[in-house]
């Protein structure tokens, strides 16, 4: 099992360029085999949540390859419509591969997918919609069977209760191809969701959307492959800002999404760190001790500040000047990183959905375990800042969601190996 050990308390400064977002990648690989034919996706991270969607495109009879950030995927022939157990627990995105098989094929049997811990995380949105949408979904001893009743789904308008982002994207897949017009009203509006339904207008789908929270698609009886760029990603922006914030450093960040990141810049910018952003490039200056933030840090579907920058951003201002309150409104069990913070000398106490930050003076090295993908990153940050040296196991959790953080951090001067 890989750890991080960290000697903390450098300074860190420097350019990186931001690589591309998972949250895009894994929806936009399984929207490619609704496109019977040939899709190139540059800009996708080099992530194990990657590896899992390619084996999962592959187990599916495509032909799906990766080189140097760009994925490949020859969808020309689909010829199992089951996701092995195995596969589907890999990670929690794997369930919407099945708005994507229903697509492609009307028909698909999957289990409960795996991924962070992050408290229950149902698909009862999912199913109900899919079943709107004229799908008869069976659970089969713990496998979901899936069949659309005429061969293929049929339009519907759909209310979501919450908008969820799986469930969203999930419908979208599913809508593509089906059968007349889908209207989904409380749409997520989170910038993957417009990344994906991008990158299916490029393949030739109908879809009206214009980043609020209603979304119509007509759909098409077949889509064709395309090239597509995918969106850099904001949570490895927020999480490498908050690092840098945090050890008092000075970062550019190249290839990054401005108006995508702005719900956190808001909140980042009352630590007093400047700020400044041009096209695609982000400046940050974080000269004295950071402040705490004077607003509650209320996570929110987007545009409110983001449940996943929720963990880096305490990290960063445990060791600031002052209190700062946190409300995580998302999911329940988002606060798995605080023990290991507290270990390391943080002031933290979560009364439920709240987490109240007390800033020290100084947080020092220890050995903690990552317990989910940005908890994980909230700890190297932590052990940048602190004194000493400390020891972050479990950093295959890391691995899901940050390409090769190590050389990222080495790169701006911290003091990190992977044993
Ligand atoms: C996605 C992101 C994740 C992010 C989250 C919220 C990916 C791969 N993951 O996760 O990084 O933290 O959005 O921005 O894009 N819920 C239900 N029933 C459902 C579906 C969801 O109750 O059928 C609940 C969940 O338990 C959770 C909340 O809705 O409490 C938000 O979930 P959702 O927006 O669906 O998140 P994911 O798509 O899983």
């Amino acid at each position: 099992m890989q750890k991080f050990i960290i000697n903390g308390g450098r300074r860190l400064r420097g350019e990186l360029d931001l690589q591309g977002s998972k949250n895009s990648s894994l929806p936009i690989m399984a929207a490619s085999l609704l496109c019977c034919g040939e899709c190139m996706l540059r800009n996708c991270p080099n992530l194990t949540d990657v590896y899992a969607a390619s084996r999962i495109l592959n187990c599916v009879g495509c032909r799906c390859n990766f080189f140097d950030n760009n994925v490949s995927v020859d969808s020309s022939v689909v010829e199992e419509t089951t996701v092995s157990e195995d596969l589907m627990r890999e990670m929690r995105s794997s369930i919407i591969f099945m708005g994507a098989m229903l697509g492609r094929t009307g028909e698909c049997t999957v289990s409960i997918p795996g991924g962070c811990e992050l408290g229950p995380r149902p698909i009862d949105m999912h199913l109900a919609a899919l079943r709107k949408m004229g799908v008869d979904i069976r659970d089969n001893g713990g496998s979901i069977v899936c069949k659309a009743s005429s061969g293929r789904a049929k339009g519907a308008k759909i209310n979501l209760a919450f908008p969820s982002v799986g469930a969203t994207e999930n419908i979208i897949l599913c809508a593509v191809t089906a059968d007349g017009e889908t209207v989904i009203n409380n749409a997520a509006r989170e910038p993957e969701i417009r990344d994906l339904c991008d990158f299916l207008m490029n393949c030739g789908a109908d879809i009206r959307n214009d980043g609020e929270s209603r979304i119509i698609i007509n759909g098409k009886q077949q889509l064709h492959g395309c090239e597509y760029t995918i969106m850099p990603d904001r949570i490895v922006a927020a999480t490498y800002l908050s690092m840098v914030a945090a050890t008092r450093g000075e970062l550019i960040l190249t290839n990054a999404c401005i108006p995508e990141i702005e719900p956190f810049l808001s909140v980042l910018e009352q630590t007093g760190c400047s700020i400044y952003t041009s096209e695609k490039k982000i400046y940050l200056r974080s000269g004295s001790r950071l402040r705490a933030v004077r607003d509650r840090i209320r996570t929110m579907p987007h545009p409110g500040f983001p449940t996943d920058a929720q963990a880096v951003l305490m990290a960063a201002i445990s060791a600031a000047d002052g209190t700062s309150v946190f409300e995580e409104n998302i999911f329940d069990c988002r606060y798995r990183h605080t023990d290991a913070l507290i270990k390391m000398g943080a002031d933290i106490q979560v009364l439920g959905k709240v987490a109240v930050v007390k800033g020290v003076e100084k947080l020092h090295g220890a050995k903690v375990e990552a317990t989910d993908l940005r908890g994980g990153a909230a700890m190297v940050i932590a052990a940048l800042c602190a004194e000493g040296n400390s020891e972050i196991t479990k950093i295959c959790h890391i691995d899901r969601g940050y390409e090769n953080m190590e050389k990222a951090v080495s790169l701006l001067g911290g003091d990190i190996r992977r044993n």
